[in-house]
């Protein structure tokens, strides 16, 4: 594998049931160091299904998945927990915040799962985000679009290579979700990362370097 590539899948398959047809059907997927993919496809197409097989919060029934050149098929718990400790932001559709720490707590939190200091990377992200004035408050007394914009800092502050985004603009309006496409652009373009993100939004897909659809369970070129 060139070692440009951060993930490559290759024939991931995944139903939920036996009888129900296939929502992942054989599909390949790659992508490189500093590159921004979006993948777009209709409600219900597989594209948080794809995100969860490549985040590691699930496993695919056939195929594999090989992260910065190893295997990912003979990782133990111990060893998925890791990669997503260490190696991944996660932008879940549904925030997944922690609602018993604050916001400036919810945002370091990778950091001290993985033992760094905060060398003011929360502060930076917090301002860029436009949520600087929200730290000390929990994430029920937030609106949807703040939870939002604190998972994306959460997703970021450690500088994972690699960061999944599902819907990361899904329920920000439009000026708010420019600031947010641009401070992940900037993200991870600066860290040399790879950004994967589903997303509804034009404007989320103006900023990628590749647009994929999902469409019977396969992956297809888009125009960007
Ligand atoms: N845990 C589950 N158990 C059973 N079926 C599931 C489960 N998760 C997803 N599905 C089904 O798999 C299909 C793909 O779901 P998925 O959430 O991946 O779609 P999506 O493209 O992310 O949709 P959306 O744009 O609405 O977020 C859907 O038909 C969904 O109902
Ligand atoms: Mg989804």
């Amino acid at each position: 594998m060139p070692a440009e590539l951060v993930l490559e899948a290759r024939d991931l398959a995944r139903r939920y049931a036996s009888s129900a047809p296939p929502v992942l059907d054989g599909l390949d997927f790659s992508v490189r160091r500093g590159e921004i993919v979006a993948i777009i496809g209709r409600s219900g197409s597989g594209k948080s299904t794809l995100l969860n097989l490549i985040g590691q919060m699930d496993a695919p029934d056939r195929g594999r998945i090989r992260f910065a050149g190893a295997d990912t098929s003979g990782w133990d718990d111990a060893a998925r927990t890791r990669f997503r400790c260490r190696s991944l932001g996660f932008v879940f559709q549904a925030y997944n915040l922690l609602p018993t720490l604050t916001v400036r707590e919810n945002i370091a939190l990778p950091l001290e799962l993985n033992g760094l200091r905060d060398d003011g990377a929360v502060t930076r992200l917090m301002a860029a985000l436009g949520i600087d004035a929200l730290g000390e408050r929990y994430p029920e007394d937030l609106s949807g679009g703040e939870q939002q914009r604190t998972a994306v800092a959460r997703a970021l502050v450690h500088r994972p290579p690699l960061v999944i985004a599902d819907e990361p603009t899904g329920n920000l309006d439009a000026d708010t979700g420019h600031e947010v496409i641009t401070v992940f652009e900037r993200a991870v373009r600066e860290a040399g990362a790879a950004l994967v993100m589903a997303t509804h939004s034009t404007e989320m897909v103006g900023h990628a370097d590749r647009v994929l659809a999902l469409v019977h369970g396969r992956l297809v070129d888009a125009a960007p």
